[in-house]
């Protein structure tokens, strides 16, 4: 059993939403992707029409957006105004478009919130949960019973990106991917309100040479040696 949370953080293209959702299952844990939070928001503010670098209007494009979180891990799902979104949230203009919109102190204000409250939620039921994203360790649950910190070379990241989106059915090139990539991580990392960064107690786990069932060996690990 997991109890508690465990926070998963790292850039984008680490195979965070894979082994978290995994591990979550595992465990009969509750899972909450947050990246599908900003990019569920965003892509409510792009069909409003809203100008992205209003950051009032967008916060409030955000806040009226009508967010439902599915936090089962065999059937994760993201919904605007009852609207299943999942895939359109992972095209191009919402990638494009999600890291201005997730830099706005109040989006993240209005979306941490909602994030502490489904955790509140998870945690009144057996079984714990696992929560990915950037800032899961340092401001959404800093008193996570683990906080692991993914990460793997750029090049890996790309190609796993890529993959993915050819998978899905997606136009994908790996160049392309390796640019957003850095360019995601530099917004990430660069934003005055809670830049992407390791937590200070948390583990770091390079995945550059692991596959998804090699990561969740070492996550496994971790979680049976805080139990
Ligand atoms: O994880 P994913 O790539 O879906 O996240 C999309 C974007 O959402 C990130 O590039 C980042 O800008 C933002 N994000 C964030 N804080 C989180 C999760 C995601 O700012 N906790």
């Amino acid at each position: 059993e997991l109890r508690g949370v465990v926070a998963l953080d790292g850039p984008s293209g680490t195979g965070k939403s894979t082994v978290a959702r995994r591990l979550a299952s595992r465990y009969g844990a509750a899972y909450l992707d947050t990246g599908a939070m900003y990019r569920a928001v965003t892509l409510a503010v792009l069909r409003a029409g809203v100008v992205l670098s209003d950051a009032e209007a967008v916060a409030r494009g955000a806040r009226s957006a009508e967010l439902t979180m599915g936090t089962d891990p065999e059937h994760p799902c993201v919904l605007l105004a009852g609207e299943y979104v999942d895939d359109e949230i992972r095209g191009a203009a919402v990638t494009e478009a999600v890291s201005a919109v997730s830099a706005i102190p109040q989006v993240r204000r209005a979306l941490v919130a909602e994030q502490v409250r489904l955790i509140e939620a998870a945690m009144s039921e057996p079984g714990g949960i696992v929560v990915e994203g950037r800032d899961i360790g340092t401001v959404v649950a800093p008193d996570a019973g683990l906080k692991v910190y993914l990460t793997a070379s750029s090049q890996v990241r790309a190609q796993r990106r890529s993959a993915q989106d050819t998978a899905a059915g997606r136009e994908s090139d790996v160049d392309d991917t390796r640019a957003d990539v850095q360019r995601r991580d530099k917004l990430d990392s660069g934003r005055q309100t809670s830049p992407l960064r390791m937590a200070e107690d948390a583990v770091e786990l390079d995945s550059t040479g692991l596959d998804v069932a090699g990561v969740l060996e070492h996550l496994h690990k971790l979680v049976e040696s805080r139990g």
